[in-house]
């Protein structure tokens, strides 16, 4: 997707890209400084609106908070999808301060400790068992506090997704339960106190090909049919990962939503129904929600020609938006969309260089971008800022100060 299609995602108002409502230079002024990151609530309720539009409504949302933790942000979805995921217990304190309830909110991830184990059972959370030692430091927390912890097993998947930006199944992995060894620790656990619900499969994120995902989704449910056959009692959790990408570079194209849905509908329809009928299926995304209606905007601090190459230095860099710079796990750099946001309608013609104010060469935000000609005190905003933005990026590095964040 090109920059301007960004734009036109967002709009404009008097030449100027509109967040929320605002130009951007009112909304930088009412910020009262740079850089910072803007999440929109109109895109973001647009994504929301369009998934449900598109999906079965059998199917429920989950909100993977990792994406983006902020408080707001959180909130803001919380009134608007079904459940949440969290991924540590500071995640799981932010989620349970919304309006979700604790049964509603799913704890994954490997290496839980047993203090954050023990928060989670008093807390009520689904606990996402990753091996056999979580699963055990989950009962000893049950019968300390005497509680019936809730539980679902994440299982590690005996196949692999292709096309993922990254594979979290197939083969040996640090996440879930292999799923061979599933049918023998259900026998052992059986009847140990513990509230079991269901099963997670989580294959891999930033999948922008509709068929792989699809087929993930129907190769999921088969794998989930067959472990249930060792159960005694009905599935109440089915959790079908997600995996839902969004296009970061020229070359990407938008995910087919309506594709993943049509394969969606029949399957809910079909064996879901048929083998599941007490689970509501889950989709479980992060950036999919939230990618798209966040911006990381900077501003113009210098513009220097260096041997007929032109620079525009900006006050954020990578130390806010790691991935913009190409360094959040990508193997090739490619540029993410970037435009003047205070001339967002203007025709860009002139060939330069964005770079952070980090002193190193990795601190490259633009490489041989076109833009309107720009100058100090522009506005440089880079889109799809909204998910694995400034929690994801090392921002003590070099010690500049931290951007505010806003949803607007
Ligand atoms: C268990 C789990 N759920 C959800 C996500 C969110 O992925 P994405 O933001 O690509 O939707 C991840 C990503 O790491 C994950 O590990």
């Amino acid at each position: 997707m090109k920059p301007a299609q960004h734009v036109e995602a967002f709009g404009t108002i008097e030449g100027e890209l509109r967040v929320g409502g605002l130009p951007l230079s009112r909304l930088a002024a009412r910020v009262g400084s740079t850089p910072f990151f803007a999440y929109d609530r109109g895109l973001l309720d647009a994504r929301v609106d369009g998934l449900r539009a598109a999906l079965p409504s059998r199917v429920e949302l989950s909100f993977a908070m990792k994406a983006n933790p902020m408080s707001a942000v959180v909130q803001h979805l919380a009134r608007r999808v079904d459940r949440i995921d969290v991924a540590s217990a500071l995640e799981m304190q932010v989620a349970l301060d919304t309006e979700m309830p604790p049964e509603r909110i799913s704890f994954a991830g490997p290496g839980k400790t047993p203090a954050e184990i023990r928060q989670a059972v008093a807390a009520g959370v689904i606990i996402e068992i990753e091996s056999t030692t979580e699963l055990r430091r989950v009962l000893t927390a049950g019968d300390e506090l005497g509680v019936a912890p809730r539980v679902a097993v994440r299982v590690n998947p005996d196949f692999a997704v292709k096309g993922s930006g990254m594979r979290m199944g197939g083969g040996p992995q640090q996440f879930g339960i292999d799923a061979e060894q599933v049918p023998a620790i259900m026998r052992e656990y059986s009847g140990s106190g513990m509230d079991f619900l269901g099963f997670h499969v989580f294959a891999g994120s930033q999948n922008l090909n509709a068929e792989i995902i699809s087929e993930a989704q129907r190769r999921t449910v088969d794998l989930v049919s067959e472990l249930a056959e060792s159960l005694d009692r009905p599935l109440r959790y089915l959790n079908l990962g997600g995996g839902f990408g969004i296009p970061y570079t020229e070359r990407d194209q938008p995910l087919d939503l309506d594709a993943v849905a049509a394969e969606l509908h029949a399957l809910v329809d079909g064996v879901i129904a048929d083998r599941f009928p007490e689970a509501a299926p889950v989709i479980e995304l992060g950036r999919y929600l939230v990618g798209e209606a966040g911006v990381y905007v900077t501003r113009v601090v210098d513009r220097k020609v260096s041997r007929g190459k032109t620079f525009l230095v900006v006050d954020g860099g990578m130390h806010h938006q790691l991935a913009a710079s190409g360094n959040f796990g990508q193997a090739i750099r490619r540029n993410y969309p970037l435009v003047v946001g205070n001339r967002a309608d203007a025709a860009g013609d002139e060939g330069v260089n964005v770079v952070g104010c980090l002193c190193t060469p990795l601190d490259l935000l633009g490489d041989d971008v076109t833009l309107p000609p720009a100058d100090i005190d522009d506005l440089i905003v880079i889109f799809q800022a909204g998910a694995y933005g400034l929690t994801a990026s090392p921002t003590a590095f070099l010690g500049h100060p931290a951007p505010a964040e806003v949803l607007v």
